[in-house]
């Protein structure tokens, strides 16, 4: 199945259109996400000709040599095969300039640096970008300028309503990207085109036909060091929060009438607006838990609490599920259940679409049956569908079969595909500021409910299927 190659620019909007991105400026240059997923997706991009010519510049709190940050650029590039000529230009050409973004001259001497429009990106954490942002507006910036952030978007939903209201007076929100590299992943994106280039599944897509929604992101990897972030953020916000309710907007939204930004992330809000904790009782609709010392593939683990870094009295759970209703018509009654966990015995990341039973099944059929399913996974990049069908030998027994493909793994990694709309200013993947600010609003029951303790936080041993009370769909 070939990958939905996705219209880039919104067309029905070119008054938007601005100037190109001269330079690339990398807030928090010096930090694990520039090293481990920007630069990696960026020099793809570059490889691929997708982009235009631009200056790279990274800025970081500590002292490093343009020949150092330039081997590090150039390394971050080969480990996703971006080792061509262009990508090896553009680190050759790339500057370190270390500064306080914080700083307001330091800003505006950053600024005098850049060749033609900037883009700036903040991977930093969000009370750095808060900073950032205070002191980008004590100074004048030029026309053109772009800012792409990173998730976390604000803590709550205060912080990022005061956040966007922060941006919006330094620059248009047309020009702010909030950054999701789950919208980048070529499945997500695949999504698009199963649901929207195939009239077969638009007749069924509906709360008449389809019993249950299921978004699962299990992963086997643990705290991988990062409990300067997470231990704060916890598996609710730092993946349902966030990445699992764009899926599942995705899944859940109208059909727009192109996928030009404004139609598509108009599409997503809608489904957000309607989006709530199921039943309206954060204490029945959602379950966590944390991991315990464990074993997963040979590698031990201990337990979460005993990572270096991690406060239990923050009570972070590693495991996270909420049930979501969405209350319109299409989709009234109809649970979405969103989970995602770490340190969990295997890796599953996928999208079960569960449809309702037949109504009448002749009497007379023998053997197994059961309601139809789509399986749309993330990773690996496949899509299945299991159906009933008379088995082999006697026709009067049912068999259950699976349909499958795969999709056409996409060109860039995700943070390539993300980084390709930021330097052409096509915010189609990037999160709007009502999406991010319904996000919040969404989850809010959620964690005051945990935060009053009126929800139990379970455990399970790393490298399990998650506590023995929770039966794995
Ligand atoms: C990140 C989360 O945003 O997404 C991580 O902070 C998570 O905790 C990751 O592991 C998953 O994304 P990917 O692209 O690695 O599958």
């Amino acid at each position: 199945m070939a990958s939905l190659h996705l219209v880039t620019g919104d067309w029905r909007y070119p008054w938007r259109m601005t100037k190109e991105i001269g330079t690339l400026v990398i807030f928090g240059a010096g930090g694990d996400l520039t090293k481990r997923l920007l630069l990696p997706g960026l020099g793809q991009l570059v490889d691929s000709g997708r982009s235009g010519d631009f200056l790279l510049l990274g800025v970081g709190v500590d002292a490093l040599s343009n020949s150092a940050w330039r081997a590090r650029v150039e390394k971050s590039f080969a480990s996703s095969g971006a080792t061509g000529m262009r990508a090896k230009a553009l680190a050759a050409k790339s500057e370190y300039i270390r500064a306080d973004v914080t700083e307001p001259a330091e800003l505006e001497a950053l600024v005098e640096k850049c060749v033609g429009t900037p883009a700036f990106y903040f991977a930093l954490p969000p009370r750095v970008t808060i900073a950032a942002c205070e002191a980008l507006s004590r100074i004048s910036l030029p026309d053109g300028t772009v800012f792409g952030l990173e998730k976390p978007f604000g803590t709550d939903l205060h912080s990022a309503q005061a956040l966007n209201r922060k941006l919006v007076k330094i620059i248009p929100e047309q020009q702010i990207q909030r950054v999701d590299h789950f919208l980048g992943k070529s499945t997500v994106l695949n999504l698009l085109g199963l649901r929207f280039a195939n009239r077969i599944l638009e007749p069924v897509w509906n709360a008449n036909n389809i019993d249950k929604v299921d978004i699962i992101f299990d992963e086997e990897l643990a705290l991988e060091g990062r409990a300067g972030y997470y231990d704060r953020a916890g598996a609710l916000i730092d993946m349902i929060q966030s990445h699992l309710l764009l899926v599942m907007a995705l899944v859940a939204m109208e059909p727009p009438s192109s996928i030009g930004a404004e139609d598509l992330r108009g599409a997503m809000a809608q489904v957000l607006r309607a989006t709530n904790v199921y039943g309206g009782r954060a204490e029945e609709s959602s379950r966590r838990a944390r991991y315990t010392a464990g074993t997963i593939k040979g590698r031990k683990l201990p337990a979460y609490v005993r990572e270096p870094g991690v406060d239990p009295k923050n009570k972070t759970e590693t495991l996270a599920e909420v049930v979501f209703s969405i209350d319109n018509w299409r989709w009234a009654g109809v649970p979405f259940t969103l989970r995602s966990g770490k340190a969990l015995a295997r890796s599953r990341k996928e999208i079960i679409i569960t449809f309702k039973d037949v109504p009448h099944l002749p009497s007379g059929f023998a053997g197994k049956t059961g309601p139809a399913e789509l399986r749309i996974s993330l990773s690996p990049d496949e899509i299945s569908l299991d159906l009933n069908i008379n088995g082999e030998g006697d026709p009067f027994t049912i068999d259950r079969v699976v349909l499958s493909t795969e999709f056409a793994a996409g060109e860039l990694k995700p943070y390539g595909e993300v980084l390709s709309g930021l330097l052409a200013n096509d915010p189609t993947l990037s999160v709007r500021s009502d999406e991010i600010e319904e996000c919040w609003r969404i989850v809010e029951p959620v964690l005051s409910a945990w935060k009053k303790n009126s929800v139990k936080l379970e455990t399970y041993p790393a490298g399990s299927s998650g506590p023995k009370s929770w039966r794995s769909k």
